[in-house]
């Protein structure tokens, strides 16, 4: 154990180093670090003696074939993309895990009665591109076409990126697995929050994971010499998206025991000291457990911005860019991840639902999914700080591999 746990170490500080910015970890989807990323993690799947392909989108897939006629395919799988300025577990951790897995099966030479594919999916943060899950929804067919048009900050769009990488940008969903040849989903991730810190418990088992909207927002005004334009007559962009950030926060914090809702992104246009803002484009992301609650929030806060922009006289334009509904972990699946970490010999299997996005969100539309959170300091996650220590990662593997023996078991 300590071998392979010093294995992944190794593998997630080697992950770590490959970046497009020095002195952080940064490798949005489709730059040059994020294919290095998948160039090692697609030697490491192949050394492992998986047969190994990356796909039209980026996704790098390693499978280890059963000898059962007609079986089906068992997924593990997180992403290697990552946020800016991020962590090195948020993401890696569930591949290598995964990685561990496949290796624990070929060393033990256990016959497996289902196809087992360790991937790596390409993008998960959807920080380029302001779409969670690209490289999951290829896997699940689910991949919409008119994603392609989509541009990243210097006007680059999706379909771009892809053709360069690809040499084709047509056939994303020609790796996808079907709904009926898919077995079931598992991931490994880091917790993200301070429920497993409290508890003092290194992993736990997730119950469901959270539904989210993300909304582009845009607002037009009229830009303008600083020292000279009087007050009343301005239509600031940056004002009105000022005041709609402080509603955001308030519906935000009147809700806070069922919703999250935040404006991570930005950009201020022309963004120089003595022009008034003409332009503001922004992002805004909105989660809750509750499904019709979120549905209602997204048009309680777009009515809120239409008042704005009328009353602030500066135009708005409301782009729905992605929304997923809340999804739940499978009851079998979770039954052997239980056993998984009651053989582990943790004293307590606690079950939490993920406000996280994760690829288990999309892969749920083809199969069962589970999900295994790790503990990670003081729940800082999408932060340079975050970190999981050596013993948690060994409880981990000793779980996941009792998870997988679970699971060839009960389909053999
Ligand atoms: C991914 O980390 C997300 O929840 O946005
Ligand atoms: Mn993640
Ligand atoms: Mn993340």
């Amino acid at each position: 154990m300590k071998l392979r746990t010093d294995r992944v170490i190794e593998r997630l500080n080697a992950l770590a180093a490959i970046s497009d910015t020095t002195n952080c970890i940064d490798r949005a989807y489709g730059t040059e670090a994020h294919t290095a990323s998948g160039d090692l993690l697609m030697t490491w799947m192949s050394k492992a003696g998986l047969h190994t392909k990356r796909d039209t989108i980026g996704n790098i897939k390693g499978v280890l074939s059963s000898k059962v006629v007609d079986a089906k395919h068992f997924i593990i799988g997180s992403h290697y993309d990552t946020v800016f300025d991020a962590g090195k577990y948020d993401g890696p951790l569930g591949i290598l895990l995964g990685l561990e897995m496949a290796q624990y099966i070929i060393n033990n030479d256990l016959p497996i009665p289902f196809h087992l594919n360790v991937i790596a999916f390409a993008d998960e943060e959807g920080s380029r591109f302001n779409t969670a899950y690209l490289g999951s929804s290829a896997i699940a067919g689910f991949f919409e076409k008119s994603w392609l048009q989509r541009k990243d900050d210097e006007g680059i769009s999706l379909q771009t990126v892809i053709q360069k990488n690809s040499g084709i940008s047509s056939n994303i969903d020609s790796e996808s697995i079907s709904k009926e040849n898919c077995l079931g989903y598992f991931e490994a991730h880091i917790e993200q929050g301070p429920v497993l810190c409290n508890e003092n418990l290194p992993v736990c088992l997730v119950n469901g994971i959270a539904s989210q909207t993300r909304v582009d927002v845009h607002w037009t005004g009229i830009s303008g010499h600083a020292g000279t334009y009087p007050m009343n007559q301005r239509n600031d962009a940056l004002c009105a998206a000022a005041e709609f950030a402080l509603a955001v926060e308030s519906i935000g914090k009147e809700h806070q025991t069922k919703l999250v809702a935040t404006i991570g992104k930005l950009n201020v246009i022309p963004n120089t000291p003595n022009v008034i803002p003409g332009k503001v484009e922004h992002t805004l992301d909105i989660r809750s457990l509750d499904d019709n609650f979120l549905m209602e929030v997204g048009q309680i806060l777009e009515q809120r911005a239409k008042e704005i922009s009328k009353e602030r006289k500066v135009n708005l334009v409301w782009n729905i860019m992605q929304t997923n509904t809340s999804v739940q972990c499978d009851k079998n699946l979770k039954r052997c991840l239980k056993t998984g970490i009651e053989k582990a010999g943790i004293r307590q299997v606690l079950e939490i639902s993920s406000g996280a996005g994760h690829d288990a969100v999309m892969i749920s539309k083809i199969a069962p999914v589970s999900m295994l959170f790790v503990r990670c300091k003081d729940g800082i996650s999408h932060n340079p700080l975050e970190y999981v220590t050596p013993e948690d990662i060994e409880k981990s593997l000793e779980v996941c591999d009792n998870f997988i023996k679970e699971l060839i078991h009960q389909n053999s």
